[in-house]
């Protein structure tokens, strides 16, 4: 287990307030937990949740409000200060230093060091980040470079980082949008362990399943106020969703009847630079929506990958509607009308600077212009129709991306693509951190798209997702494919047996 301080904490916010310019991020909020206590903290997206726990981590200041730890008022929290009161963070955007490993990362700013000289400890070190990467079962050691961790890697090396404080209150902003089942119920069993040694967990996540498990109580916030509360045993699903959202979300995974049309992407023989000597078939059918599904790690980001040309292929036969394709170059695959919703999309979807409406259009520019001049007019159609569409909340489109929620940056890079018209939509983790009501837009969306005969192809760890949407799943382990499972058959257990095979 990680380190647990004796000393229990209670904590009190009250009163907090937060304006940005066009924004009221926080209204007179107001919220308090005690050792050994799991709050999860829901709302929509924008509602506040990220602005909150960052007062409490001390990396933004209140306009207004109290925070008070342990009996004390605390003034001008830093992110020092709270780490020195024992308040551990893991932020719902990763920022891992890739120069560094995984030991040095983790221990970033309290690294061990030994001697009159001071020179690091680094056997110390990885002393105690090994046992911390083993009770979170990571696949990576303390050795291992950062740059090339995935994003769920790097996920669970944020979370180490949390770990390896001597904590009283674990703040978990997020924390499992990229894990998959096997990873998530790890650290939802590390809570547990934590909450029974007197630590105290705030848990904001939009995979309500999750906080049915653990919390003790929920607290939701609604537009930068207190929504209200709910004890262990009003927690539901149900109850969450009206009060984060004020109404019921019926019809979440609605499936329309059209058949399946002609082959859109035919792959065959697929080799990636991942898994080199494994290769996949698949095909993929018009009006279809098909997932890949697997652990992480098994080799579905780097077949999507391959297949829109950012990753060489190593062998085998890309077809889109009968043309081969021959890899390895974006451009191509754009043309031949395949799109893809990256995952990470600090890394690859968004330019942060840049307004709203610029990351909307950026693809569709050529479409979008006139005799080579952009057609502002058309852009800002374009941009307001995905904004309604999508329920984009932001106070202007012309404000910068990094001025949104999370799960408000991911709705502009859904944006972004569907606005091109593909003929084939590859979509990796396409509702990470998207909150209940904004998911069942985007299923809703995904419908739309296959009616109107395009192919769609999705990257999931939420199984619930993976079920409820997909006619037909491929699962992935080990760079292969393991089995093909149609609607009919699509349980957890099913998958979940082609996926460790
Ligand atoms: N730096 C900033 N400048 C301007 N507005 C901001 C800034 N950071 C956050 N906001 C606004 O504050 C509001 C609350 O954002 P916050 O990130 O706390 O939402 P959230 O509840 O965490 O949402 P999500 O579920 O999408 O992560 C949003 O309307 C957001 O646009
Ligand atoms: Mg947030």
């Amino acid at each position: 287990m990680p380190e647990v301080r004796d000393k229990p904490i209670s904590l009190e916010l009250s009163g907090i307030t937060k304006v940005y310019p066009g924004a009221i991020a926080l209204n007179k909020v107001s919220l308090s937990i005690r050792s050994g206590e799991v709050v999860g903290l829901i709302g929509e997206n924008g509602a506040g949740k990220s602005t909150l726990m960052k007062v409490l981590g001390g990396t933004i200041a209140p306009d207004e409000g109290r925070v008070v730890i342990d009996g004390e008022t605390v003034r001008s929290l830093t992110p020092a200060r709270a780490a020195g009161l024992g308040i551990a963070f893991v932020h719902q955007e990763l920022n891992p230093f890739s120069n560094l490993d995984v030991t040095a990362n983790v221990l970033l700013g309290r690294e061990m060091r030994r001697g009159v000289l001071g020179f690091l400890d680094r056997p110390s070190m990885e002393n105690k980040v090994g046992p911390i990467l083993k009770l979170l079962g990571t696949r990576f050691g303390p050795k291992d470079p950062v740059a090339e961790l995935s994003l769920a890697d790097q996920q669970l090396l944020e979370i180490a980082r949390a770990l390896s404080i001597n904590v009283r209150l674990l703040i978990l902003d997020e924390p499992t949008s990229s894990l998959t089942l096997s990873e998530t119920n790890r650290l939802l069993d590390v809570i547990r362990k934590l909450r029974a040694e007197g630590v105290a967990v705030l848990f904001i996540t939009h995979r309500l399943a999750e906080i049915v498990e653990v919390a003790d109580r929920v607290v939701a916030l609604r537009d930068g106020c207190n929504a209200g509360e709910l004890s262990r045993q009003e927690i539901s699903r149900d109850t969450m969703v009206r009060m984060m959202i004020g109404r019921d979300v019926n019809q979440f995974y609605e499936k329309s009847d059209h058949a399946p049309g002609r082959p859109v992407l035919d792959i065959k023989g697929l080799r990636t630079r991942a898994y080199p000597h494994q290769s996949v078939d698949l095909c993929l059918l018009a009006g279809e929506i098909s997932c890949l599904a697997g652990l992480v790690g098994a080799g579905r980001t780097e077949l999507a990958r391959a297949i829109f040309g950012i990753d060489p292929v190593e062998g085998g036969r890309i077809e889109m509607d009968g043309k081969p394709l021959r890899g390895n170059s974006v451009p191509e695959a754009i043309a031949a009308g395949i799109c893809l919703v990256p995952e990470d999309r600090k890394a690859e979807g968004l330019f942060l600077d840049f307004a709203v409406t610029e990351n909307i259009a950026m693809p569709s520019h050529a479409a979008l212009a006139r005799r080579g001049f952009v057609n502002h007019a058309a852009v800002t159609r374009l941009a307001e129709a995905s904004r309604q569409k999508l329920r984009i909340k932001a106070s202007g489109l012309n404000r910068a991306v990094a001025e949104l929620s999370g799960g408000n940056q991911q709705k502009v890079v859904l944006a972004k693509w569907l606005a091109m018209n593909p003929k084939l939509i590859i979509l990796d983790e396409p509702t990470r951190g998207i909150d209940v009501g904004a998911k069942a837009e985007v299923y809703h969306l995904m419908q739309e798209l296959a009616a109107q005969g395009v192919a769609l192809l999705m990257i999931s760890s939420d199984m619930e997702e993976v079920i409820g949407i997909s006619d037909r799943v491929a699962v992935m382990c080990r760079g292969k494919i393991n089995g093909i499972l149609d609607r009919g058959e699509l349980t957890e257990e099913n998958i979940l047996r082609l996926a460790v095979e």
